[in-house]
């Protein structure tokens, strides 16, 4: 197991200082609103909703299907990443530190997703649910590779980023539903995306401390996330096929997955271009100027090692976004999906 440096150890200790004083806000609508007053997933699709969730399902495109499909198996692992927040080197142990509890709070509004999203499934008739669900079993059992290790730096970085793309997912999905004249659908989707709008705020708080009291070795994680590319949670989705019964190499599914979305401008390359580069001025280490280009920005004091961190990123952050720019639109991938009832 690599070794966590002093720095690392001394970012946990402040972020879970920042998070007793109040100096991060507990950005979730639990801690806002009690436990009381937060949605469940049946104060917004109840029993009598059966039909109309079917006949809207109907009225979504086949793509658009796909990525609801895809968007709840990435939500439904959730066991994974829980377990992949508490394995966060440096993590307090007790029950009563703040990120613990933060990572329990978190799982809790997590957790209504998932439900909310299969619950439409099963109840729109639409779905191979014996399908859907043996991918679920396998991608929990799979867990996820992304190159963070246990870092905390990393992982903030990553978290943060993806809160965003699944809150971008989310309410692109709600968009299409509502223009596809299903308004309970578009209603769960948007309720989501509010949560996954809030969570990212939590996680990109972590970073900004981090990065007051590690500016070097925060600025180099983030050169290494981005040299790396953000690989989403679920991207060893399977499943088993229908005509041979066996099991999908993982990978075909994904890519499939991502065409889907992509076609249906659901989440798109441009859509990662715009989010790493949001963090980075978020962050205030690199701003864009007048024209639009990036630039390091003046807001950090910085040191020279970590200048040169946030001045690699601005150079990827410009590939990143020529790269999106020249990216054409997939095609409808030609794959026959077990999750659909054809
Ligand atoms: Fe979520
Ligand atoms: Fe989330």
């Amino acid at each position: 197991m690599k070794e966590l440096f002093t720095d690392q150890v001394d970012s946990m200790k402040e972020i879970e200082s920042r998070l007793q004083s109040g100096a991060i806000p507990w950005t979730t609508l639990t801690r806002n609103h009690g436990h009381q007053k937060v949605w469940t997933p049946s104060s917004i699709v109840g029993h009598n909703d059966h039909t109309e969730i079917a006949r809207e399902m109907r009225l979504l495109s086949r793509e658009v299907q796909i990525v609801l499909v895809g968007d709840t198996l990435t939500e439904e692992a959730l066991p994974t990443y829980t377990n992949f927040l508490t394995a966060i080197q440096g993590m307090p142990d007790g029950y009563e530190s703040n990120l613990q509890k933060w990572i329990r709070e978190w799982s809790a509004e997590e957790e209504r997703h998932g439900t909310l999203l299969d619950r439409m499934l099963f109840m729109s008739g639409a779905f191979n649910m014996d399908a859907y669900e043996r991918s679920k079993h396998m991608l929990i059992d799979s867990g996820m590779d992304i190159g963070t290790q246990n870092d905390p730096y990393r992982v903030f970085y990553y978290t943060s980023f993806q809160e965003i793309a699944t809150q971008v997912s989310h309410a692109n999905v709600a968009k299409r539903a509502q223009e596809a004249g299903a308004p309970l659908i578009a209603k769960s989707c948007k309720v989501i995306a509010g949560d996954e709008a809030m969570h990212a705020k939590m996680y990109s708080s972590f970073v900004k401390t981090a990065l007051d009291i590690d500016p070097d070795g925060m600025t180099s994680a983030i050169v290494e996330m981005m040299r790396q590319q953000v690989q989403m949670p679920a991207h060893l989705m399977q499943e088993v096929r229908a005509d041979t019964n066996s099991v999908l190499e993982p990978g075909l599914l994904f890519a499939a997955f991502s065409d889907c979305a992509q076609h249906a401008g659901v989440y798109t390359s441009k859509d990662y271009a715009r989010i790493s580069g949001k963090l980075l001025s978020e962050w205030g280490l690199a701003a864009q100027n007048d024209d639009g280009k990036w630039q390091v920005s003046k807001e950090r004091q910085l040191s020279e090692a970590a200048r040169e961190n946030v001045a690699e990123c601005v150079r990827i952050q410009k590939v990143i976004e020529r790269l999106a720019h020249r990216a054409k639109t997939p095609e409808i991938p030609d794959h026959d999906f077990s999750w659909i009832l054809s």
